[in-house]
């Protein structure tokens, strides 16, 4: 098991460019229903031209491009990172494998996970479901690297009782922009993200800054654009912690707490 170095010491769909080269997404369906044929054909356009692109590897699918143990990189984007298995749901330049995560990983012992401005673009549940499989994919002792945005911050920097009329109505927008815009499904604070890792089987779990890790494997890793920081409320928070033992209790507290507080009310 690897220590942190300041520690006392599915079945998934996971499709790589064959997997898309093949696949009905690419074959021509007569019977699809008009008001979507738009959008399949954009993207079938878009996977058509990457593919030509050689953008994909297939043989990556299972393996670490180091032949090591693999490191997972999800919910890459654009941001590729070499060395690893750079993975999202779109077939953008740089990802070796287009997969939705949220139907498991296809992967074992790898030596460790990253995702940054992720973990926001799942429904809670489904986020704690991918904890879960982050944890089960680990070696004994691997090590999980998170970041995504803080809710202090985004609370606090863009919404102020007490302002002057005109910005309470910029404000609103703004606020609501930061929960529901791009994809965003769900912010994290550190009590509820500190809970929910040790909830789904991490030890060791403490916060990092942007770029800077104990861990030499993840030191320099982050790419998304970043601000000029108050050290005392960062706008993301970054969080590592290690494969340790199975919580169950834990998390059937936290998924019922979850449940009661927040899920239960979604549909009205
Ligand atoms: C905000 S972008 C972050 C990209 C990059 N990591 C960065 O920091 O700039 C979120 C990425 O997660 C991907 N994503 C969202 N849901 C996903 C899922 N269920 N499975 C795999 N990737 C997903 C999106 O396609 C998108 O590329």
């Amino acid at each position: 098991m690897r220590d942190h170095p300041r520690a006392g010491k599915s079945t998934g769909k996971v499709m790589s460019a064959q997997d898309l080269r093949s696949s009905s997404t690419l074959q021509f369906r007569p019977r699809i229903e008009v008001e979507s044929y738009g959008r399949r054909l954009t993207k079938v356009a878009e996977e058509t031209m990457v593919c030509a692109m050689g953008l994909f590897d297939s043989n990556r699918k299972h393996s670490s491009p180091n032949g090591g143990a693999p490191r997972l990189h999800i919910g890459s984007g654009n941001k590729r990172l070499e060395g690893w298995v750079n993975i999202d749901l779109l077939p953008l330049p740089g990802v070796d494998v287009v997969a939705d995560v949220t139907q498991g990983l296809d992967y074992r012992d790898c030596e460790v996970v990253f995702a940054e401005h992720f973990l926001e673009h799942l429904a809670v549940d489904d986020a704690l479901n991918f904890l879960l499989e982050c944890h089960r994919v680990l070696a004994p002792g691997g090590w999980l690297r998170l970041s995504t945005p803080n809710l202090d911050w985004v609370w606090s920097t863009h919404y102020r009782v007490e302002a002057p009329e005109e910005e309470k109505r910029v404000m609103a927008m703004r606020l609501n922009r930061a929960f529901h815009g791009w994809g965003h499904r769900f912010l994290w604070n550190r009590q509820v993200l500190g809970e929910a890792l040790e909830a789904c089987g991490f030890d060791q779990v403490h916060w990092c800054t942007y770029g800077e890790s104990d861990l030499a494997v993840f030191q320099g890793l982050e790419r998304h654009e970043t601000y000029a920081d108050d050290p005392g409320l960062t706008h993301v928070l970054i969080v590592e912690g290690r494969k340790s033992a199975a919580q169950p209790g834990r998390l059937d507290k936290l998924r019922a707490r979850l449940n009661d507080e927040f899920l239960n009310h979604l549909d009205g």
